[in-house]
């Protein structure tokens, strides 16, 4: 195993930006502060093809800076949407930035993924790993309270990512971090990721109006195009979607018990022989097919377009501070939160 530091780039403000790269069992995984952003994923491939790059990313920082799909970010202090940028908790209204439409995304311009965090790179016995620590003031965005984040990712000899979200706060507040990695098993820049497969631990989604915002209902995906319960291809269904949907960005609803880290995911690529399982211990993943990406100049040679990439964002539901039915997502002082999210990959020939 193996920790490496360098210097990634520098803000406008003159902040320096590290980068790091973590080796354990077979991959090697890159990570910088700014965003706490994963990076890179080079991983070995079933079918004697050699190694790729796994994840969408920038070639250099500047990329990262104007980084409108949020490759690879950390997104923080509410993943995904919240209906007309207002949320209302213990009677008070908190009005957020609306910068989707009237709604709040990724908690509008200014959210975890376009600040510089504090970060340390460590190693245990299992593997290699970096934390990452932010102050979000009182009012940050919006969001009620002073609140303290500490994100871990890490890399370990079983070639898993390992995710591990804390947060603190002196006031209640609605938390939801997630990583937002966009994956293509058969690397980065190698087409789309339509003829991968997936299957979903999930009997049930989140059933959103044309704005992306949940209804309320929790919609069963008994043999509909939601359901992914039998491993099959991710464009099965497309031509089932309005043409303004084209593909998922949808959240799912993981079976079994929150809070306990249970299989969440799995998607495969016959091409390359790759797979990803994926664990996590909240309630939802927001799986996207990347239907928004357009022409997103990305690592040397690479033009990202309509799904070249897909993620899985282990999450709390959209829009939860204002759905009491949801699982609900407010951390207060001595009631901190904790997820965790484990990504685990194997290659076949
Ligand atoms: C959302 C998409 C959005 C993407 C990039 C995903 O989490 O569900 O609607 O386009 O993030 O912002």
């Amino acid at each position: 195993m193996h920790i490496k530091e360098k210097k990634f780039g520098v803000l406008p403000n003159g902040k320096k930006v590290k980068l790091y790269t973590l080796s354990a069992g077979d991959l090697q995984f890159s990570l910088t502060d700014f965003g706490a952003t994963w990076t890179s994923l080079i991983i070995p491939s079933g079918k004697g093809k050699g190694k790729d790059d796994v994840l969408l990313g920038y070639s250099c920082l500047d990329g990262y800076l104007n980084n409108q799909p949020y490759i690879g970010v950390t997104v923080g202090r509410f993943a995904n949407r919240i209906k007309n940028a207002a949320f209302t908790l213990n009677g008070k209204k908190y009005q957020l930035e609306a910068n989707d439409g009237k709604n709040s995304l990724h908690s509008g311009s200014r959210g975890f993924d376009k600040l510089l965090w504090k970060s340390k790179a460590y190693e245990e016995d299992e593997g290699v790993y970096v934390r990452f620590e932010l102050t979000s003031p009182e009012g940050d965005s919006g969001f009620p309270g002073k609140l303290k984040a500490s994100v871990c990712y890490g890399l370990t000899k079983s070639n898993e990512i390992i995710c591990d979200y804390q947060v603190k706060v002196d006031a209640p507040c609605p938390v939801n971090l997630t990583n937002h990695a966009y994956f293509n098993l058969n690397g980065e820049g190698r087409g789309d990721i339509l003829s991968h497969e997936a299957v979903l631990y999930c009997s049930s989604y989140v059933e959103v109006d044309k704005y992306a915002i949940p209804t309320g209902k929790i919609i069963p995906v008994d043999g509909n195009k939601f359901d992914f319960t039998k491993r099959k291809k991710i464009d099965s269904d497309f031509s089932k979607f309005p043409v303004k949907f084209n593909g998922y960005d949808h959240c799912f609803v993981v079976d079994g018990e929150p809070g306990k880290l249970r299989p969440c995911a799995e998607v495969y690529s016959n091409e390359s022989g790759r797979s990803m399982k994926v664990f996590t211990t909240q309630p939802g993943v927001q799986f996207y097919t990347g239907n928004h990406l357009q022409k997103v100049t990305g690592k040397p040679g690479s033009v990202y377009t309509k799904h070249t990439g897909f993620c899985m964002e282990t999450q709390h539901f959209p829009d939860t501070p204002n759905r009491i039915s949801f699982p609900q997502c407010t951390a207060s002082p001595g009631n901190d939160y904790h997820e965790k999210a484990v990504f685990k990959f194997d290659w076949y020939s």
